[in-house]
């Protein structure tokens, strides 16, 4: 379905060639921005209600101008500088601000501004994000069981959020879902100094409907690793002022799984299919998954079941916990090493160039060049010859200055996707990218959620961008 549906698009992909000079002139040209004055006015939010939380990690350091130009676009910054190690008896936080204008930046971002306009920016909240790294099932299990280690991880962050005045914690670790107790304490000192902790979860990923053996037990660490997270919720809730869901990868480096209704049936494909041997890319995130994860969260977080499962007598504040939930949104694309075979004979084919009617074509270069036309036999499907990896914005527009491949939209992810070839005759790759359409689409979906507020009573919602600097000014214009 999902699959025929791109290939019919590919047919009628002149209209949207167009796109590709769009893209290119939303992102290729540089701004040079005094860092103080935001160049957006301070009312332009698509969605004010909902809550934005940009991370920006040290090494795509653009992202710290590109929060500086569009800060009146957060509300929170979390910038990935700390890890906390198990060493000896003790906790040890290791990491700081880059530099110095690292510093000043992130405190500029805590104090008001204006915009270029005129417009009042208010304060943004500076969490940065603490990452337990490196831990062992022991050193996991030696926490969990010594309260006197609670106060110890709670103290050691502590010190550092309280010396470096921040507003709060992006908490993360490998088994979150089995730390509600140990991080009681870490709550109580963050929310007795007004700061806020915000905890990264995994997502909920649904499962496939296919019974062969080796799915069957993916399946199943998918079921498990879903049930884990959803039973840590109810307490993890009360603890949280956030969640930071991490519905990026929806499809990931290893593809996703090809549709088989896609194939004609009793094929070589097909075959291929029902054992899982076929992967196909796809687009980096939907709006749909997006916004069942949240009312999934909302749902597994609703009040009275946090009290029904309270088994480890948590201390339960009456009323409602004020939980948010932030849906990860990545802010990058995804390329994958792809291959092309007939549908129905297993036969693989090759794009072959289309050539350029008009004389002119050949002379054009770079962004304003008509896109490279390749045809394919109708009957064929790309599928994936190895693992995908992510891609920036800015090594997309290099290959579309480069390659000028034909861009085509997802549906109904709105995700932008091209093929190209880098090297002739090496082998095609697919690019998924994210765009402003996209990243608008998953905003709307949220806010319906949200003000459902019939079917679904909580705290609110939003987004959490990964991350700022692999971001295009395009992206972060949508929000
Ligand atoms: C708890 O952790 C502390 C600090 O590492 C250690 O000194 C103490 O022996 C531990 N207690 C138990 C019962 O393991």
């Amino acid at each position: 379905m999902a699959s025929s549906s791109r290939w019919s698009s590919l047919r009628r992909a002149a209209a949207i060639s167009l796109l590709v000079i769009a893209f290119l002139a939303a992102t290729a040209h540089g701004t040079q921005i005094d860092a103080q004055k935001p160049i957006v006015s301070a009312k332009s939010r698509r969605h004010p209600g909902l809550t934005v939380l940009g991370y920006v990690t040290p090494w795509n350091s653009r992202g710290k101008q590109l929060v500086e130009n569009y800060r009146h676009k957060f509300d929170m910054i979390c910038p990935v500088w700390y890890t906390v190690h198990a060493v000896d008896q003790d906790y040890e936080v290791r990491g700081a601000p880059p530099s110095d204008d690292d510093e000043a930046w992130y405190k500029r971002l805590q104090r008001p501004s204006t915009s270029a306009g005129g417009d009042e920016l208010e304060a943004l909240q500076v969490v940065p994000r603490f990452i337990l790294d490196g831990w062992d099932r022991d050193d996991f299990r030696n926490l969990i069981i010594n309260t006197t280690r609670w106060q110890m991880l709670s103290d050691r962050i502590m010190d550092v959020v309280v010396n470096m005045n921040y507003d709060g914690v992006v908490f993360e670790s490998a088994a979150t879902h089995l730390l509600p107790l140990p991080l009681t304490t870490l709550s109580d000192a963050l929310h007795t100094d007004n700061k806020i902790l915000v905890v990264v979860s995994q997502p909920i990923r649904s499962l496939g409907d296919t019974s062969d053996p080796l799915t069957a037990q993916q399946a199943a660490m998918m079921e498990q690793t879903n049930r884990l997270v959803l039973e840590a919720l109810p307490q993890l809730s009360v603890l949280a002022d956030y969640f930071s869901i991490m519905t990026y990868d929806m499809t990931g480096p290893g593809g996703r799984e090809m549709n088989r209704r896609d194939l004609p049936e009793g094929g070589k494909m097909a075959q291929a299919a029902a054992q899982g041997n076929m992967r196909e890319p796809g687009p980096n995130t939907a709006a749909d998954w997006v916004s069942e994860n949240l009312i999934t969260f909302v749902e597994g977080t609703d009040p009275v079941i946090a009290k029904q499962q309270q088994q480890f007598q948590l201390n339960l504040k009456d009323g409602s916990p004020p939980r948010k939930f932030l849906l990860g949104v990545p802010l990058y694309g995804y390329k994958y090493p792809i291959l092309y075979a007939e549908k129905s004979t297993g036969k693989l084919v090759k794009p072959t160039p289309v050539q350029n009617s008009s004389p002119h074509h050949a002379m054009m270069t770079g962004a304003a060049a008509p896109p490279l036309r390749h045809t394919l036999s109708q009957d064929s499907i790309a599928f994936l010859r190895a693992a995908g990896e992510p891609v920036l914005a800015s090594d997309i527009v290099e290959i579309l200055k480069e390659h000028r491949p034909e861009i085509l939209k997802s549906e109904p992810e709105k995700e932008y996707y091209y093929d190209y070839e880098p090297v002739k005759g090496e082998g095609w790759w697919r690019v998924y990218l994210p765009t402003g359409e996209s990243l608008g689409h998953v905003l709307d979906t949220i806010n319906d959620v949200v003000e459902d507020d019939v079917s679904y009573i909580f705290g609110g919602a939003g987004v959490a961008l990964w991350e700022v600097g692999q971001s295009s000014e395009e992206l972060l214009a949508a929000l």
